[in-house]
């Protein structure tokens, strides 16, 4: 039934006060992602969520769309308001026609894990509006000023609650609604469901679907967003491969394996064009079914600017590890007809083997030249091809 599809909000309209910084914390990275695809991420990966909307104030907004183009399944990035509540009530008003429920979910919670979001639906589709639940563990005063108790309250009655909360579409637009003539402000969407005396269902949180309200939280997320990662199976050997080519161009420094050769032509590029090295970073990332360089560090990106392809292998080197891969082998070969590479080798050896974090028998470093034919043997470029043999390391 069209009715039945859910819709997420993805509330990004805030500032991160409390975080600091210029920018809003949405953004701050996790493993070289921002906040806010960790956490759309664990939307779309959770099969009861059909699409999303993400809510961004002024400010952000064509960035977030920028970082969420290639994603079908989000809808829009609507513009938010100055309250978190004002954020969500102008994005009510964007909800396709056939959404019957409604999640929003903060984006600065990136470690939302599907089964989570599972039970929130589960529960809201069977008392119309749900949320995640937990329990106080300490003991819970109350005071007026902060330095004086007034009585000890029965914290059995009192839990805190997270995102995502669901709600039937129809229950949640007219919870806001009626907020808006009432002029009741709350500091979640339960509360304004509350207010129309329609009760909430609390279903247990998970204690690590964190907020990102600090930069120490940051660690925390990456820590558990690692341990989530699917790790390869035992005793596995996986082999990728790599191909890169550069145009040799006057003006330009010639970098190859790391070393800097005196070389009246060098290699043209948007890092430092170090073609050995590109290939060998394609090979690594095939091996590991991570997708290919340009994804990871698009030509786009100003961090990678005549950066040295030595901390791009290394970044490299990092994700396969993270993702449990072992380096087990590398094989370079470079296609240039000059200069002579082989006084080299070692050094540019050495430069891989430490990248790697590998001994120097784990690497292979071989050159041919075009015999005079092609675009190499023409000295208008120069080529690479690199094989990465990988095992899964535990
Ligand atoms: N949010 C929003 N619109 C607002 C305020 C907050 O969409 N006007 C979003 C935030 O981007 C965040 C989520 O609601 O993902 C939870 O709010 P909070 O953690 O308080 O974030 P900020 O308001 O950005 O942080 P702070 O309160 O420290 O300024
Ligand atoms: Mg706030």
């Amino acid at each position: 039934m069209a009715a039945e599809s859910l819709t997420a909000i993805l509330a990004a309209a805030g500032s991160g006060r409390r975080f600091g910084g210029a920018e809003n914390k949405v953004f701050a990275l996790i493993d070289d992602r921002p906040v806010l695809l960790w956490s759309l991420q664990a939307l779309l990966d959770s099969p009861a969520i059909d699409d999303v909307i993400i809510v961004a104030n002024a400010r952000d907004r064509s960035r977030i769309e920028q970082l969420v183009e290639a994603e079908p399944r989000v809808l829009e990035v609507c513009e938010g308001g100055d309250e978190r509540s004002d954020s969500v009530w102008n994005t009510l008003q964007h909800l396709p026609q056939d959404t019957g429920w409604v999640a929003v979910h903060d984006a600065a919670r990136p470690v939302a894990r599907p089964a989570l979001i599972e039970r929130v639906v589960a529960a809201a589709r069977q008392h119309r509006a749900a949320v995640p639940a937990l329990p106080i563990t300490d003991t819970l005063k109350r005071s007026a000023d902060g330095e004086q108790t007034l009585e000890t309250a029965d914290r059995r009655q009192y839990f805190t609650v997270q995102t995502p909360q669901v709600f039937e579409r129809e229950l949640l637009v007219s919870a806001y609604a009626s907020a808006r003539e009432s002029g009741f402000a709350g500091t979640d969407d339960a509360s304004y469901v509350e207010q129309l005396g329609t009760p909430v269902h609390l279903t247990p949180g998970d204690p690590d679907n964190l907020k990102i309200t600090r930069p120490e939280d940051l660690d925390r997320a990456a820590q558990l967003l690692l341990e989530q990662q699917e790790q390869p199976p035992d005793n596995v050997i996986r082999t990728g491969m790599g191909y890169d080519v550069h145009q040799l161009v006057p003006g330009r420094p010639l970098v190859l394996g790391g070393v800097k050769f005196d070389h009246p032509v060098g290699l043209d590029g948007h890092s430092d064009a170090d073609v050995l090295l590109h290939a060998l970073c394609d090979a690594l990332l095939g091996a590991a079914a991570l997708g290919d360089i340009g994804e990871h560090y698009p030509n786009t990106d100003p961090r990678w600017k005549d950066a040295s392809s030595l901390a791009l292998l290394r970044d490299v080197a990092r994700k396969v590890n993270r993702s449990g891969w072992a380096v087990v082998n590398v094989d370079v070969m470079l296609l240039s007809e000059a200069p002579k590479i082989r006084p080299y080798v070692g050094e540019m050896t050495a430069n891989i083997a430490a990248a790697l974090h590998v001994g120097i028998e784990q690497v292979n470093l071989k050159a041919t030249t075009g015999e005079g034919m092609g675009f190499v043997g023409r000295e208008e470029g120069m080529a690479a091809y690199a094989v990465a043999t990988i095992r899964s390391a535990h």
